[in-house]
């Protein structure tokens, strides 16, 4: 018995996670996973002093309104904390189901249906319907989660340039026409804040007979009627095949959700891995989301304060000439083009009392370091000028 122990081999994949480089950087320069100790909207509390939330996605600024909240905690008393399994098997309640009919009829589609997880509907709504044989036409600058989609699909897959539709025509006009295709973008991208030339290159999906996802995470509550999103500001809806998204940022709760055609979503009923084996969304983040989404429709001045809050923030930043990566939404890139300047830039609006989050190269494109911003509707003017005063004083320690 005892020389088993002599026997052992080394573990090689301990080892690599030891020695890995990336994890030594993260710990030594330390510049993700705070934990803040308190936070009230945009005010947050880190390592003892108050600072100003510049990077969260709660857009409208509902994660404090008071119905929202009420709403969520008189759903925890009347069915519990956990759904306590997945949707097919015992974890369907009707306040998933209501909520996908909310969902569903906000978005003038037939059917929705919502996952514990953004990142789980937007992954399953590329795997659960492309499949080995199929293309893929992908955004070269498509979210984490619909890049894992892609490589679940076993399909091949095409990048075309970021937002470019004559490069995506030039791609597909290659493409075998009896093969399945699918077309992958965002409405609008979560690290540029750009908004998807949606007209020009879902027609060309069309044209070439594409399955087309567009995930709106965050264009949803942003652009469109009351917050519709990008599909409904473009007048798309008859054209998109599947919307997916997040809860976790206008609807100020956790969890995603696919708004599509009935036969498509009870297709992803059927076959889609994700939504089969894994637990549904709890009571409480079911209502808060849809308390959320009554507020939006209720109560537009979250909207247009959130707009009127990105116009002036984004004026400070050119003011300063500061490079936004030409965003058209309140999800704000500052491209500083080297991670030791993004590093230095960061930590001085830190010392200013601005939170903000550092996004480097292979996250981004190289040269395109940037620190990531997003206002919220819930930034006041005295917050904004606070901010103005951070960037002036970041700038100069370029
Ligand atoms: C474009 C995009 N899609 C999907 C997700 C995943 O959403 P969640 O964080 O709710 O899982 C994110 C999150 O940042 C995102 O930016």
């Amino acid at each position: 018995m005892a020389l088993t122990f002599f026997k052992r081999s080394p573990k090689a994949i301990l080892q690599r996670s030891r020695d890995d480089y990336a994890t030594k950087m993260r710990l030594k320069y330390a510049p993700y996973y705070h934990a803040m100790e308190a936070q009230k909207g945009t005010s947050i509390r880190l390592d003892g002093r108050d600072m100003i939330m510049l990077s969260s996605n709660d857009y409208l600024g509902l994660s404090f309104h008071p119905k929202v909240i009420e709403t969520g905690q008189k759903a925890m008393s009347q069915w519990g904390t956990s759904p306590t399994g997945a949707r097919p098997s015992n974890g369907s309640r009707l306040y998933h189901t209501d909520l996908e009919q909310k969902l569903a009829d906000f978005l003038g589609r037939e059917a929705c249906h919502i996952h514990a997880a953004g990142y789980l509907s937007c992954l399953t709504s590329v795997a659960a319907f492309a499949q080995k044989g199929d293309v893929i036409l992908a955004d070269k600058n498509i979210h984490s989660c619909l890049w894992d989609g892609v490589r679940l699909s076993m399909a091949t897959v095409e990048r075309f340039s970021h937002n470019n539709p004559s490069d995506l025509r030039d791609i597909v006009e290659t493409v075998d026409s009896r093969r399945g295709k699918m077309l992958v973008i965002e409405g609008v991208y979560s690290m540029e804040g750009h908004i998807a030339r949606m007209p020009e290159i879902i027609g060309i999906g069309e044209e070439f007979g594409c399955f087309s996802v567009v995930d709106d995470a965050h264009g949803f509550g942003v652009l469109g009627r009351q917050g519709r999103g990008t599909v409904d500001h473009f007048g798309l809806n008859d054209q998109v095949d599947i919307i997916c998204g997040s809860m976790s940022k206008s609807l100020a709760s956790t969890g995603g959700f696919i708004a599509a055609s009935r036969e498509i979503i009870e297709y992803l009923r059927t076959n889609s891995k994700q939504t089969i084996f894994s637990a549904a969304v709890p009571p409480s983040q079911a209502a808060v989301a849809s308390a959320a989404l009554d507020v939006m429709q209720e109560e537009p001045e979250h909207h247009e304060r959130l707009w009127r809050n990105t116009k002036r923030y984004t004026n400070i930043l050119k003011s300063l000439g500061l490079d936004i990566w030409e965003s058209e939404t309140p999800a704000v890139p500052i491209v500083l083009g080297s991670r030791e300047a993004v590093y230095r830039f960061w930590q001085a609006l830190l010392e200013k009392g601005v939170f903000t989050v550092m996004s480097i190269a292979p996250a981004v494109p190289p040269g395109k370091d940037l620190i990531r911003t997003a206002v919220s509707a819930l930034h006041t003017e005295d917050q904004i000028d606070q901010i103005g005063e951070a960037m002036t004083y970041a700038v100069k320690k370029l």
